[in-house]
């Protein structure tokens, strides 16, 4: 048996002295986490003996070591280290985390969200307002071309005053940090370049916080303190662009391709015939005039045509657009026209 394991660090234990835990800041409970060795006068020896041979539930979860080293900790042997999102991707859709999750990526997301008072956040924007208006402004005056990234920058300031002014977002401030977990070094090395890969194909950056890894294991714990402190300033829209937990994109087993779902960059695969999943195959395809309809329906039908071998196409073409594919396919093409030399039912 493994001993270490047993040793307590932490012991969970309830107050006696009621009156001190009302005195305390509000939200603390009835129970504090406290060391071992702290005894209290009047309990005798043996008393601190027995107590100690009482199990509590921080003894079950603390973990048996921890290790500190500059840019990662060594928790029962198990290497951890936190990341701290750095840099933000510029553009994002819904979900864009989520492309870490479809990794299946041995990490943990710690999101921490908290308001932020829009008066303040909005005496700042009209300073930054009025200064790149006078930028943008000064450059007309003077003949000079217009610098793009000043008028963009302009026009989102003044979209998030006029949201801000009519209530329509708020601001708030973030932190998003990932634990990692590996068995050995080497592992949690290629972990983190495999995590800065993804969030840097979506020009965004992540931190390794160095000599902040025990502040960055606290702001992962589910204690809703961040003593990382890494933060961005966001408007309601782009938060809820991180929300990770968009539903995945459907996909079933021996499934014709219709996409991709660009949310997650994952394929949806559907077998519409399948009646466990699909309550009857109607499909509906809808899109703008010359949105590519008509070549969407096509590729459906060749896919069908192409991986299974009991599906009829049938198609009541117009304007002759199917005329290629039916060719293609080696199917009939029928002409449905009194002048046409096609018939039905011919008897
Ligand atoms: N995914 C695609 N890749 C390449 N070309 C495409 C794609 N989707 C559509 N197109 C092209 O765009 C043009 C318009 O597509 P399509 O005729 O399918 O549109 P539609 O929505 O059916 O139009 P309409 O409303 O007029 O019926 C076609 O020339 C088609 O070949
Ligand atoms: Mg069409």
């Amino acid at each position: 048996m493994e001993w270490t394991r047993l040793m307590p660090l932490l012991r969970l234990e309830r107050r006696e002295d009621q009156s001190s835990v009302r005195k305390q800041a509000d939200g603390a409970g009835l129970v504090a986490v406290s060391r071992t060795h702290s005894t209290q006068p009047s309990r005798t020896a043996e008393d601190r003996l027995a107590a100690l041979g009482l199990r509590s539930l921080a003894d079950l979860l603390a973990p048996a070591s921890l290790v500190v080293a500059d840019d990662h900790l060594l928790l029962d042997g198990q290497y951890t280290r936190v990341l701290a999102i750095g840099e933000l991707p510029p553009l994002v859709g819904a979900g864009w985390l989520n492309g870490v999750f479809a990794e299946k990526l041995a990490a943990d997301v710690s999101l921490h969200i908290r308001p932020l008072d829009g008066s303040a956040a909005a005496s700042a924007l009209k300073l930054k307002s009025w200064r790149l208006g006078g930028a943008v402004g000064d450059d007309a005056a003077n003949g000079r071309p217009v610098d793009n990234n000043l008028s963009t920058a302009l026009e989102q300031i003044e979209r998030l005053r006029r949201g801000l002014a009519r209530r329509e977002t708020a601001l708030f401030s973030v932190g998003l940090y990932l634990q990692l977990h590996a068995s050995s070094r080497a592992e949690l090395d290629q972990l983190t370049q495999r995590v800065a890969g993804l969030l840097g194909a979506q020009a965004g950056s992540v931190l390794v916080p160095r000599l902040q890894q025990e502040q960055g294991f606290r702001a992962c714990l589910p204690e809703a303190r961040d003593a990382l402190q890494v933060l961005h300033t966001l408007d309601t829209g782009t938060l809820s662009t991180i929300y990770p937990f968009v539903p995945a994109s459907p996909r079933m087993a021996g499934g014709i391709l219709f996409g991709i779902d660009e949310r997650v960059h994952d394929l949806v695969e559907l077998d519409v015939f399948d009646h466990r999943v699909c309550q009857n195959a109607n499909v509906g395809i809808f899109a703008p005039s010359g949105g590519g309809k008509t070549f969407f329906t096509k590729v459906l039908a060749r896919r069908y045509l192409l991986t299974t071998d009991n599906t009829d196409v049938i198609v009541i073409d117009r304007k002759h657009e199917y005329r290629d594919l039916c060719d293609a396919m080696h199917g009939q093409f029928l002409r449905v026209a009194a002048s046409s030399p096609h018939r039905y039912n011919r008897s």
